[in-house]
């Protein structure tokens, strides 16, 4: 049975997306158990792969429960707190659109885009260890154990989305494959996947650059970023949102607007503490709404200064900031270099700081 409270799925819907309208009219009876985001817009002048699919077409029965709760995880990921997360934030914080928003890393084409080779971990990477990662370093918390119930879920949600973008427009529910749990946690991008023809035949790659993947490359920046001018732009486009000193909004005990940095946001080991991550990330999403507000030097300023705060612990360290940022950090953190007479990751805050013994 899915359990529900429906306040903390709305604040999480609220947070999710400007629109907080509600299927109210939803036909299917899965729906109807949950309260779900409405049709989401979308930015539709770039889309080139088809939307993905909504609520219609969420399949019937087990299959169609698993993919409710991966979508429940997904967008209120403190739901799993604290067995899993270790911070405040959602998947969706930074995944938008409930992990549909191009260009937000969407979910659907990462699950095509999986297994695949990662240089963080030097390994051929499952669709399902590529999101343990972000449990550890993005939520600061604990990875689901392999084919763990939440993993499954999620995967899923995301193998479900991928259905109406990379693999057929008019793909029907009733007829799609129901992979066993243990394909579905592998990802899309295999050999034995069953849409694989289908999936080419829609524009889908088995190259890794996918349209809409992950968080579009930027240009360098002209000048060298400067925390100076990203305090400003800070001061001007972000601190309303996430506070002045980048420690977020919450209504009651959950965040609306979701901290930047601080004990209660992603980790030092996060892709996000990267300033090309960010920076990405920032120029194509924020201000929420607004994609493309600020120049590219603007997004790589503001990514600078938000990376130049500390934050939790790089779960990977070891006893030596110096060593680990050798280990782990290439030029594009600023773990381990003195900001203002401090260097970062010398006080930062715990891992896990939530998690039941
Ligand atoms: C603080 C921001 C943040 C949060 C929160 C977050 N992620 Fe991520 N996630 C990232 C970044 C950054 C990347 C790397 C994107 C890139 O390389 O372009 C990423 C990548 C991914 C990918 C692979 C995308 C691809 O195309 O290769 C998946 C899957 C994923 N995240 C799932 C999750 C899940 C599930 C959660 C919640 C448990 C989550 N993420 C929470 C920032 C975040
Ligand atoms: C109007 C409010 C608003 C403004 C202004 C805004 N943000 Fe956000 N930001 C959000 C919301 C809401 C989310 C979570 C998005 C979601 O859940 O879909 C978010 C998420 C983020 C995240 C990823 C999650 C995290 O906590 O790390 C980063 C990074 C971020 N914003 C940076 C910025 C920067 C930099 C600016 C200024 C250029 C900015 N934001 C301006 C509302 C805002």
């Amino acid at each position: 049975m899915l359990k529900l409270s429906y306040s903390s799925l709305l604040v999480s819907l609220v947070l999710a997306t400007s629109t907080s309208a509600f299927a109210a009219d939803a036909k299917k009876a899965n729906v109807d158990k949950l309260a779900i985001q409405d049709e989401l817009p979308v930015d539709k002048a770039s889309q080139v792969h088809p939307l993905p699919p909504g609520w219609d077409k969420l399949p019937e029965g087990e299959f169609g429960e698993k993919v409710l709760r991966g979508y429940r995880a997904f967008v209120d990921t403190q739901e799993l707190s604290p067995q899993y997360v270790g911070n405040g934030l959602n998947c969706v914080n930074c995944h938008s659109d409930a992990g549909r928003k191009e260009n937000a890393a969407p979910l659907w084409a990462a699950y095509m885009s999986y297994p695949a080779f990662r240089s963080k971990n030097n390994k051929i990477n499952s669709f399902e260890e590529r999101m343990q990662g972000c449990f550890m370093y993005s939520m600061n918390g604990t990875a689901p154990d392999y084919g763990a119930d939440t993993l499954v879920d999620l995967s899923a949600y995301a193998y479900w989305l991928a259905q109406g973008t990379l693999t057929g427009e008019d793909f029907d529910p009733a007829d799609m494959p129901i992979p066993s749990d243990e394909n579905l946690v592998k990802g899309g991008k295999r050999d034995d996947f069953p849409f694989m023809q289908a999936y080419l035949d829609n524009g889908g790659s088995k190259e890794p650059e996918l349209h809409g993947r992950g968080y579009p490359k930027i240009d360098e920046p002209e000048l060298e970023p400067s925390r100076e001018r990203g305090a400003e732009v800070f001061a001007q486009e972000c601190s309303v949102c996430h506070g002045e000193n980048g420690e977020g909004q919450k209504v009651g005990d959950r965040y609306v607007f979701p901290p930047l940095w601080g004990p209660d946001t992603y980790n030092w080991g996060a892709g996000m503490q990267r300033v090309n991550t960010a920076a990405y990330f920032i120029k194509h999403n924020m201000p929420i709404g607004q994609p493309g507000k600020l120049s590219d030097q603007e997004a790589w300023d503001v990514a600078m200064y938000l990376d130049t705060h500390d934050r939790p612990q790089d779960p990977r360290y070891k006893g030596d900031i110096a060593e680990t940022r050798e280990e782990f950090h290439g030029g594009m953190s600023y773990y381990g270099t003195e900001v203002d007479g401090k260097v970062l990751g010398s006080e930062s805050y715990p891992n896990h700081p939530n998690k039941a013994e």
